[in-house]
């Protein structure tokens, strides 16, 4: 049943989504994790063209964060792979449909052939101007902010800037996702309340969603339940309505 009606003139320009669950969704019918991974990636592609049609204009997706390299070799491996073939079968819909993909995270350190589809795709992509899609790839909120931090070292080191000169707005151009907006919503899918190294900069007005539907489950409607909430809240960035 989907009754919920959404206002199409406010949607969150940029959301973002934790997709948790899949190994609890494997586990749960008696399957090894990487199972719940594979059906994982359907639902990865069912949202995407979801979100495409809803106009929404920004989607970022955590995929594998700077902390999932403690996993057994195995399933990293899996889900390594599982992108080489996501992005293989993916870069036809994504040119017919003029969606942008772009990867966020030190992809550098991805294994070679994983790194190769990555770059593949973003430049196949690059002129694309639809929907923006950010696939976090061995992302660390922190990471970031570490990494912003050197590049603004560096300037200052080379005299291009003055300490001054460091704003919240210069900042911002120095993380991964400096051309996306701040994120308006963020969904985190499988039942846990935290953030887990996600977008730290990015969500300090986000708002937040948690449903205990794990990853492999989510659709259509539990997307528009998220939105719907979304739409429902008193936005005040700190000022009076
Ligand atoms: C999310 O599902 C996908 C990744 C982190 C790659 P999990 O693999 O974390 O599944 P659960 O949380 O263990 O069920
Ligand atoms: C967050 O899920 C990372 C991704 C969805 C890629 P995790 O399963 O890694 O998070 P924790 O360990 O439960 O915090
Ligand atoms: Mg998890």
């Amino acid at each position: 049943m989907n009754d919920i009606i959404l206002d199409m003139d406010n949607m969150p320009k940029h959301l973002a989504i934790i997709m948790d669950g899949n190994g609890r969704w494997a586990k749960k019918q008696g399957k090894i994790r990487t199972f719940g991974h594979k059906f994982g990636v359907d639902t990865v592609k069912n949202i995407i063209k979801e979100v495409n049609a809803l106009g929404i204009k920004y989607l970022t997706l955590y995929a594998f964060s700077t902390e999932n390299w403690k996993r057994p070799k195995d399933e990293v491996n899996t889900l390594m792979n599982l992108v080489i073939e996501y992005l293989k079968k993916e870069n036809d819909y994504l040119m017919a449909e003029n969606v942008r993909m772009d990867f966020i995270g030190d992809i550098t350190k991805l294994p070679k052939k994983t790194y190769e589809n990555v770059k593949y795709t973003r430049e196949l992509t690059r002129n694309n101007t639809g929907l923006n899609v950010n696939i976090a790839l061995n992302y660390g909120g922190r990471d970031e902010i570490v990494m912003a931090c050197k590049e603004i070292a560096k300037l200052v080191n080379a005299d291009e800037i003055d300490i001054e000169d460091i704003t919240e707005d210069s900042f911002s151009t120095k993380i991964y996702t400096n051309e996306s907006p701040n994120v308006d919503l963020l969904i985190r899918t499988g039942g846990d309340i935290r953030i887990s190294n996600f977008l730290l900069w990015q969500i300090a007005y986000s708002e937040f969603y948690f449903t205990d539907v794990l990853w492999p489950d989510f659709d259509r409607n539990e997307l528009h339940k998220a939105i719907y909430s979304f739409q429902h809240k008193e936005r005040r960035f700190g000022g009076l309505v």
